[in-house]
């Protein structure tokens, strides 16, 4: 067994019963105030993260794009506004998220094509899509299962894009960060009026990204399930959020030259 494997299966003894039962419920209750609640508890830089993250991102017309774990559409009407010709599908557990998430679709006029399905399983074809994205979702996710369905459902030479809050290289950022986190969250929840599970999720939020990956080893674990070229493009204030890019560069077999 490798080191991912170990972490993997480490996250899942602490988060897996959470993950199932109270991370479900903790986005039954934000739809309508997830982006403002993002931006207070985040004092605005969410704003700036998910800005810089667009940024990054290579998109071509006729692309098609699948975004998991897509919550509201968050990042999808942003992709759309940067390059309108382009197909986007969300997929998300969560019918509130998502729910929320064809409001705003119409609202902006655009048309993003919305799947309820678990992340863990993508029902996708093999080769479906020229453009993954995940963002501010992996934490909740087991990743020895979720990178290899992405990689699984990209075209050859297909372009993920990852975007998250990360474990802090430093020790001093870390321990500054997830208090914050903690003491953010809980102000958060509590000045939106939210659910007893959103209150309660401070802790589970700092303890997730305490078990998380730094961006050095993300970009690791991204080689581990298969991708090649990764970058981590940017990591802010000592590894806090990282931006990766990375493809699926399927090896010609000797034969295919004719
Ligand atoms: C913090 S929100 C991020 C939403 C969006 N990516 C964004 O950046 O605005 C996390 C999302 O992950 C979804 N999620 C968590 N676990 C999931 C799973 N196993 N399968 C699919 N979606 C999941 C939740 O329903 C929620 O919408």
């Amino acid at each position: 067994m490798n080191w991912f494997q170990e972490r993997e299966n480490a996250r899942r003894s602490h988060f897996y019963e959470i993950w199932e039962n109270s991370v479900p419920q903790v986005f039954q209750d934000v739809p309508t105030y997830y982006r403002k609640g993002n931006i207070v508890a985040s004092l605005g830089v969410w704003e700036i993260w998910v800005w810089q993250f667009v940024r990054s991102i290579i998109l071509n017309p006729g692309d098609h794009v699948l975004d998991v774990a897509a919550g509201t559409n968050d990042l999808g009407l942003r992709l759309l506004k940067k390059q309108p010709d382009i197909h986007v599908t969300a997929v998300d557990r969560s019918r509130d998220m998502q729910r929320q998430g064809q409001v705003l679709a119409k609202r902006n006029q655009v048309r993003i094509e919305s799947v309820i399905h678990d992340a863990h399983e993508l029902p996708f074809p093999d080769n479906s899509f020229d453009v993954v994205t995940l963002q501010a979702a992996s934490r909740h996710l087991q990743l020895d299962k979720v990178f290899p369905e992405i990689y699984r459902v990209l075209k050859p030479n297909g372009r993920f894009y990852h975007c998250d809050m990360l474990r802090p290289t430093h020790r001093i950022v870390e321990w500054l960060y997830l208090r914050f986190l903690k003491i953010s969250v809980a102000l958060t929840a509590a000045a939106f009026g939210s659910s007893a599970a959103a209150r309660n999720c401070g802790t589970y939020f700092s303890d997730a990204i305490h078990h998380f990956y730094t961006p050095d080893e993300l970009s690791a674990v991204l080689g581990l399930c298969g991708f090649s070229k990764i970058h981590c493009r940017k990591s802010v204030w000592g590894g806090m959020v990282g931006f990766h890019a990375a493809r699926k560069v399927v090896a010609e077999s000797p034969s295919s030259g004719g």
